[in-house]
């Protein structure tokens, strides 16, 4: 009896838990209500049968209870009870995918006069490609990516000339109007989503899949990685920034075109100085990933935190010291598996940096190392291992 009252009362919980809890889905911002209606319909059908299978268990419980005397009957077959069961989970499993193919078929067909962008994914950062004023993208190849050409550009493929490349993971669109979204990876598989447009789709190695939509509500929107793909992969965060049509055909404007990336790769290094190398550095470590798994406060970290890092002394996995100089810096950022930290798995991902990003990731570091002692204490209390060695 006991039990009968136990599934009861968990009916009656998940009922006023799914109206009373404060957890329901972001505003929509796309036009996929669709979307919406299709979870709907599977939230109603998985819960009116679970309603039923719990209260007819607690009802069995109670009505065939054991009683002195009483045997039960033994029925091994019942043809008509088994005909109504499989047509109806036939029913319920055929209305729970049939809206969902019908929404996806027409997710994945974009409008002939859409936008086209594209979403290139590695370990852990996204980068976005507008096709330029030809309207076509050019011809791409993961064995063509390189520091100067991270999304692997072929040079000798005109249309890629005027293509828009957004080195960061904020993309922006107009407001109102059909986008088709391709996706690319470099390394992994990865998720494009962002919960406002309701839409999500996996990035696979190898291919280009895609999906549309059409934003309705200008602001700010989340981009998430929504398919695991490494210890970053918590990290892996981006925005949409939607704005009015104007708005964003003046951000598209000012974004670089490959062919002026290629006439001037150093254009980062128009800032000159050591302050303006260490800003760049710390950019770099938010964009490249780097702080997805190195603290900077001391912190612990899944990789070496860099707080207090630059100058001291090293013990790797093999058991020699080292220093933590300039050339050890560069050289485990190039090969992280060349010179492991004892202590730490040898899980960090090869990233293509050129010559001065990596001087500016080992200036920012510095400066890092240069913290005085008394903020190096603190870190130390908060932490017992400090991001050093374990
Ligand atoms: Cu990329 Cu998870």
């Amino acid at each position: 009896m006991s039990l009968a009252i136990a599934l009861v009362l968990i009916v009656v919980a998940s009922v006023l838990f799914h109206f009373l809890s404060p957890w329901w889905f972001t505003p929509l911002s796309s036009n996929w209500g669709q979307l919406d209606d299709t979870i709907l319909v599977t939230l109603v059908i998985t819960a009116l049968v679970f309603i039923a299978v719990n209260l007819f268990v607690a009802w069995s419980i109670v009505r065939f209870r054991h009683r002195p005397g009483r045997r039960a009957a033994f029925e091994p077959e019942n043809r008509r009870l088994e005909g109504w069961l499989t047509l109806v989970t036939t029913l319920g499993i055929v209305a729970m995918l049939a809206p969902g193919l019908y929404v996806y078929s027409d997710m994945i067909s974009p409008p002939k006069d859409a936008l086209v962008v594209e979403a290139l994914g590695q370990q852990w950062q996204w980068r976005f490609r507008f096709p330029g004023a030809d309207g076509r993208l050019g011809r791409s190849d993961t064995a063509r990516v390189s520091a100067d050409n991270p999304f692997g550009l072929d040079p000798a493929d005109p249309a890629g000339e005027d293509d828009v490349l957004i080195d960061a993971a904020e993309l922006h669109l107009p407001l109102a109007r059909p986008v088709t979204v391709l996706l690319r990876s470099r390394d992994v598989l990865h998720n494009f989503y962002v919960p406002h447009f309701r839409v999500k789709m996996d990035l696979v190695p190898g291919l280009v899949s895609r999906l549309w939509l059409t934003p309705t509500q200008p602001g700010r929107f989340e981009i998430l990685c929504a398919e695991l793909c490494g210890v970053g992969h918590f990290n892996m965060r981006g925005a949409v920034v939607v704005a009015e049509a104007a708005e964003f055909d003046t951000w598209l404007a000012a974004q670089p075109t490959f062919a002026r990336m290629r006439a001037a790769p150093a254009a980062t290094e128009a800032a000159t100085g050591p302050a303006a190398l260490a800003a760049q550095g710390r950019a770099l470590a938010q964009t490249r990933g780097c702080a997805a798994c190195h603290s900077t406060d001391g912190s612990p970290s899944v990789g070496p935190g860099w707080r207090g890092l630059y100058g001291s002394a090293r013990t790797l996995a093999d058991g020699s010291r080292v220093h933590a100089d300039d050339a050890y810096l560069m050289r485990s950022i190039r090969e992280p598996a060349a010179q492991l930290v004892q202590g730490y798995p040898a899980i960090m991902p090869v990233t293509a940096l050129g010559d001065d990003e990596l001087a500016a990731l080992v200036a920012y570091i510095k400066t890092l190392g240069e913290a005085p002692a008394a903020a190096d204490e603190d870190a130390a209390r908060r932490a017992p291992n400090g991001g050093t060695p374990r």
